[in-house]
């Protein structure tokens, strides 16, 4: 009887790994599905998983699938859930379609993850495996057993699982190109404030003023700085040097699907440099009403993403207006980054509907006297109100 084990050589995914072939006696083969994390964690994983025995192990660089279809389609949508920009909500639907296939390569009767019942993590995974192959099993053996993270400690250490996690820094991270995330431990508590130490990304390492160009072709960026990068390449060099300026930490309280609030830690400098100058490009080529209509869909794709149902119809139709509305948004946003923080100083493209002429004070080619017929009936339903409430 075989498992297929999405595994990131963490402690829970480690500890499932005992878990499955001792207590439910499976041949458990571990897929690790590289979407953006370090290389030295891919090697300790795959190490790690042959220590414990599996009967096989897989390595899927998945990057630029990752990028490809599902970064860029998160920036056409400026994806962003109550103030944090999608990521391992954006990767897990990937993830899950990786464990699919080796299961059904090796005929696996079951597909296992190790998050627990309290995430949101469970509703990404399951999504997909009962979408796509309804008949196997789903073995979650965290949450079966109702493990509370030091239980999974001591579980670790009982059967000689080694542990990065130690009782001073018990954070449960979770990484990939477009953010990294940082929970539990003294976090939990959103009274106190997060020590430093647990930031990696955004450590400020260049002080001077910078200036960043972000030329995007179609709602995708494309070059940076004058040079053009392949996808992964790109994403990863966004997030180096606004990393480096110490951008993109966010703070916050998350209401998770269960219903709990929980505080969450993020470090997303490319996401948040990218998504906030394709925005900028937007403003200048969308209409006043596309950009209206898609403050909505931009919403409504990203609760779907957050909720796991990536597979949701609604989501291909939601990706089908971006795309649409994105056929113009070409052309090149200036970033100034300074002091941690940035800000959109220049914008331009050939699809801009601004109008020099139109707006500026400097010029005449509109006769100012024009719009008196205008504004004798702007305020006119409000007039009739006033007239009205007299009565
Ligand atoms: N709250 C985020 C989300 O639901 C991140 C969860 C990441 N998990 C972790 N173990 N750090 O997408």
């Amino acid at each position: 009887m075989k498992v297929v084990l999405a595994y990131s050589g963490g402690l829970d995914t480690s500890v499932c790994v005992r878990i499955l072939q001792e207590k439910y006696g499976y041949d458990v083969v571990t897929v690790t599905v590289d979407v953006g994390i370090d290389k030295k964690e891919i090697e300790e994983a795959e190490a790690k998983a042959r220590t414990l025995g599996v009967v096989e192990h897989y390595t899927i660089d998945a990057r630029e699938e990752f990028v490809r279809d599902y970064i860029f389609r998160a920036i056409k949508a400026n994806a962003n859930y109550e103030g944090y920009p999608l990521s391992t909500a954006l990767a897990r639907p990937l993830i899950a379609k990786k464990i699919v296939e080796i299961a059904e390569k090796k005929g696996a009767e079951a597909l296992a993850h190790g998050s627990t019942g309290k995430g949101n993590d469970q509703f990404r995974f399951e999504a997909v495996f009962r979408t796509l192959v309804p008949e196997k099993k789903i073995i979650a053996p965290v949450r079966e057993l109702n493990l509370t993270r030091e239980e999974s400690i001591a579980y670790a250490r009982k059967h000689d699982i080694p542990v990065a996690a130690k009782k001073d820094k018990p954070w449960s991270i979770d990484e990939n190109l477009w953010g990294r995330s940082i929970e539990g431990g003294e976090l939990e508590n959103p009274a106190s404030k997060p020590s430093d130490e647990i930031f990696e990304w955004t450590r400020v390492k260049r002080k001077e003023t910078e200036y960043l160009d972000i030329y995007f072709e179609e709602g995708v960026p494309q070059k940076l700085n004058g040079k053009r990068f392949a996808p992964v390449e790109l994403i990863m060099e966004a997030n180096k040097i606004a990393g480096e300026h110490g951008i993109g930490k966010i703070d916050m309280i998350e209401d998770r699907i269960v219903g709990f609030k929980a505080r969450e830690n993020y470090e997303c400098p490319a996401a948040s440099v990218l998504i906030e100058a394709h925005r900028a490009l937007e403003a200048l080529t969308l209409t006043r009403q596309e950009l209206r209509f898609k403050a909505g869909v931009e919403q409504n794709w990203s609760e779907l993403v957050y909720h796991g149902l990536w597979n949701e119809p609604l989501r291909f139709a939601l990706d089908a207006f971006t795309d649409t509305t994105n056929s113009r948004v070409t052309g090149n946003v200036r970033l100034r980054l300074e002091n941690k923080s940035f800000a959109v100083v220049s914008r331009s493209s050939p699809y801009s509907l601004y109008s020099l002429e139109a707006v500026s004070f400097e010029d005449k080619s509109m006769n100012q006297r024009e719009v008196e017929g205008i504004l004798k009936y702007h305020s006119y339903q409000p007039g009739r109100y006033y007239a009205v409430k007299k009565l």
